[in-house]
């Protein structure tokens, strides 16, 4: 099945999140893709409650070669009314995903290196709403080029040099049997520029001639730390 096959909805609603053009959130998209339940290696199906508070989680959607973070941030993740974006899912609306390709220059978590991270502990960072270096916990970090983003606001950017957020991955949870399932994606996605710039060597990891297959049905969650190497912190 082709891209273009999904539904696109397109809302076109630009949201001014700060006054400087690194803080305005990029034109709100809603894709909507396979849904595709989030599995645990070990034990199928994995619940909401096997998630572990601040660990950053990985797996790969909407398709086969592109990274997300899936992270329980410990705290309910909510959201005005009339936003696209639903906030956090889960028995305490905690957990939330995105995509995890840096919106600067697509840094990602490879099997060798991965310079994108979720910390659950306090990190220093210049923010550039208060003009100087704040310490803050809870927020996914790219130490590329030291981009800042808050999952708890649709990834918004904190600091550095990231020109929107990150795409945010719509969860659905199921109250009855605690499964998660990835339907979508929101917010400027990078998934064509990063076919375009590393296709190829993802095609190469994940052994498979075209990057741009998509997830379907199932997709499995490993802990990052488990898939890469080695994780940049800074
Ligand atoms: S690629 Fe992430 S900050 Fe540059």
């Amino acid at each position: 099945m082709k891209r273009r096959d999904f539904t696109r909805v397109c809302t076109s609603i630009v949201i001014a999140a700060g006054s400087q053009p690194a803080m305005l959130m990029a034109e709100t998209t809603k894709v909507s893709y396979q849904p595709c339940l989030l599995q645990s290696d070990s034990s199928g199906a994995l619940r909401a409650d096997e998630i572990v508070v601040g660990e950053p989680y990985l797996f790969f959607y909407p398709f086969v070669t592109t990274p997300c973070l899936l992270i329980d941030t410990g705290k309910a993740i909510t959201t005005s009314a009339d936003s696209e974006w639903h906030g956090g899912v889960g028995p305490t609306q905690s957990i939330v995903a995105y995509s995890a390709i840096c919106s600067h220059k697509m840094s990602h978590p490879a099997k060798e290196i991965s310079f994108i991270n979720y910390r659950h502990d306090p990190i220093s960072y210049y923010s550039q709403d208060k003009g100087k270096s704040v310490e803050q916990a809870g927020l996914i970090s790219c130490c590329s080029e030291r981009s800042v983003y808050d999952p708890s606001q649709g990834a918004k950017v904190l600091g550095g040099p990231a020109p929107h957020p990150l795409a945010a991955i719509e969860l659905q949870y199921d109250d009855a049997n605690g499964q998660i399932q990835a339907m979508g994606s929101y917010g400027a996605d990078m998934y064509d520029r990063f076919f375009d710039k590393f296709g190829f060597r993802a095609s190469m990891e994940h052994k498979i001639s075209d990057p741009k297959t998509l997830s379907t049905k199932t997709v499995s969650v490993v802990k990052l730390s488990d898939y890469t190497r080695q994780t940049i912190k800074c």
